[in-house]
């Protein structure tokens, strides 16, 4: 069963009582899969997992929330630039620094993306939520734009798990340029979720 849901309690009712594999397709607490096909888009790129710079802008949400949780498993290092009052879930960041991964949690754009590999955002209002005015105005200083881009390595690529608010969380120059693999990020999906049923089914 694959549940797609906003409460995650619901999920883990179901899970409770299934009688097969429950699939998180997405709560408001986590989004797992889409970081796997992140990571298959992120080793595509040809960067090796171990050791790499994430940087995250902008809301600290359900992607970011999974994105941590890889960095522990994997061994990736995440820096990311938040508002005042928007951190992610410290359950999963404090899970993660536990493995030895560096979570770091900013206040400055620049400094989340200062020499990042990898540099991640997301829409600043998710699914279920309200669009609040206040929210909006904390999340500007964090749109991904190219200067902010320049700051990262040369050859870091830009991701985004769709859809996207361009304009808001990132300028369409980024958003359409050569460092984006966004259309890459989302056909990978389709892949990796397959790898998801395989491991269900035991064949992986
Ligand atoms: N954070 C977003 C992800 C959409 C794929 C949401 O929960 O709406």
């Amino acid at each position: 069963i694959m549940i797609r849901t906003d409460d995650h309690a619901k999920i883990e009712e179901l899970a409770e009582y299934a009688s097969v594999p429950v699939i998180n397709g997405l709560t408001d607490l986590s989004h797992p899969c889409q970081i796997v096909a992140d990571l298959l888009t992120i080793v595509e790129g040809g960067k090796a997992l171990p050791g790499l710079e994430l940087a995250w802008l902008g809301d600290g949400n359900n992607v970011l929330a999974s994105l941590i949780e890889a960095a522990g498993l994997f061994g990736f290092n995440v820096r990311a630039g938040v508002p005042q009052g928007y951190d992610p879930d410290m359950r999963f960041v404090e899970a993660a620094r536990a493995q030895g991964a560096r979570i770091d949690i900013v206040r400055d754009a620049a400094e989340a993306v200062a020499g990042a590999d990898i540099v991640v955002t997301d829409t600043w209002v998710s699914m279920g939520q309200t669009h609040a005015e206040d929210k909006l105005r904390a999340m500007e200083p964090f749109r991904i734009d190219a200067p902010l881009m320049g700051v990262a390595k040369s050859d870091a690529l830009f991701l985004h798990c769709l859809p996207a608010h361009v304009g808001d969380e990132v300028s369409e120059e980024v958003f359409e340029g050569s460092q984006s693999v966004v259309f890459d990020e989302a056909e990978n999906r389709i892949h990796a979720q397959k790898s998801i049923l395989r491991w269900c089914f035991g064949q992986i």
